[in-house]
């Protein structure tokens, strides 16, 4: 049974990555990823706060950059908030790139482009075998665009690339007005991986305290299916490859992610839920299902059920949208 992919232009042995989180903070549990079979490692993200707080220093200097940067950096949360500062993590990555063998990817969290993206230089020179580079951002102002905010995330990339010549992958939230054209746009840019999707900060109000609350709830399958869908949109019509982060439990959901078209399926909330050895059981578990399905390779079923070959996929979504609704009786 042959497992291996390729991602971002390095040949894994299989498909199972751990995505960006406290997991791999420190050495022990880098190496514990490791021995659980993972194919490659995901560090957390050094955010772009972090390092534009850290360039500018003192704080005299930021409110010396206007009121609304003052008021902006106020919302900051402080240095030691952060499990990992920006001098730490590149010595945790170097640390990180001698403990292990498979690769280790460094994660650089920013939305515009900027002095932080030195940072990508640097990550790749600590060893990095590769970046994701996370474009999180709400987009709360009704006065930008949707052409600005994608050119910005456009820009950043393009950035980021003339700054490395390692791989970088691009990980995405689903809320953009035309998903695919920025897919596309990305992929023309350069980004070497588009990672589906970013899980949104959804905070939930306590009406009795009148506040907001911040609530970080682990997924389960169920939030696969958004990913399942526009992997197989994607599929076949760009030259990255193609990572799901977001709801992967289970062998099925590898074997799922990978017909709609994933390279790479990445794995944090089961891991924080049952301990790093649960990828071993998936592992386990994807190889037993293609076993008894008498598949031999994962390419052999990669992006089969893609949309790529659907004459004209609008209409399409259209149709399963119109039965989906009529299908329902009382
Ligand atoms: C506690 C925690 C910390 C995370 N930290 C990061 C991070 O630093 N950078 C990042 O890109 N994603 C981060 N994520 C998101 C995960 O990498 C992943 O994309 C998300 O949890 C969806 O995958 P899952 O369903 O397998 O959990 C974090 C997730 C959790 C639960």
């Amino acid at each position: 049974m042959n497992l291996s992919t390729e991602y971002l232009g390095v040949v894994l042995p299989h498909p199972l990555v751990a995505g960006a989180s406290p997991l791999s903070d420190d050495l022990d549990g880098v190496k514990r990823l490791e021995d659980a079979g993972a194919a490659a490692i995901v560090l957390r993200s050094l955010f772009e706060e972090q390092i534009t707080r850290e360039q500018m220093s003192e704080f005299e200097n930021l409110e010396r950059h206007g009121e609304s940067f003052a008021e902006a950096a106020s919302y900051f949360p402080t240095p030691d908030a952060f499990a990992l500062g920006p001098f730490e993590y590149l010595n945790h990555l170097r640390r990180a790139k001698e403990a292990v063998r498979i690769p280790v990817m460094a994660s650089l969290n920013g939305a515009t482009p900027g002095g932080w993206i030195e940072y990508a230089r640097l990550m790749a020179q600590a060893g990095a075998d590769a970046l994701e580079l996370n474009l999180y951002r709400i987009a709360t102002d009704p006065e930008t665009t949707s052409a600005e905010i994608e050119r910005q995330a456009v820009e950043t990339v393009q950035a980021v690339k003339n700054a490395v010549t390692i791989p970088v992958a691009v990980k995405l939230s689903p809320f953009y007005t035309a998903f695919a054209h920025l897919a596309r746009e990305l992929d023309q840019a350069g980004a070497d991986g588009l990672v589906l999707f970013n899980r949104f900060y959804q905070p939930d109000i306590d009406p009795e305290e009148l506040a907001a609350t911040r609530t970080l709830h682990l997924s389960d399958s169920s939030e696969l299916r958004l990913r399942l869908h526009w992997m197989a949109i994607l599929s076949g019509r760009v030259r990255a490859s193609l990572a799901v982060t977001g709801g992967v439990h289970t062998g099925i959901d590898v074997v799922k992610a990978t017909m709609a078209g994933a390279h790479v399926t990445q794995m944090v909330s089961a891991l924080l839920l049952h301990g790093p050895m649960h990828l071993r059981a998936v592992l386990d578990d994807l190889a037993a299902w293609m076993q008894k399905h008498e598949w031999h390779s994962l390419a052999e079923m990669r992006g089969n059920m893609s949309l790529f070959k659907v004459p004209d996929p609008d209409a399409y979504e259209r149709a399963n949208y119109m039965l989906m609704l009529q299908g329902w009786r009382a």
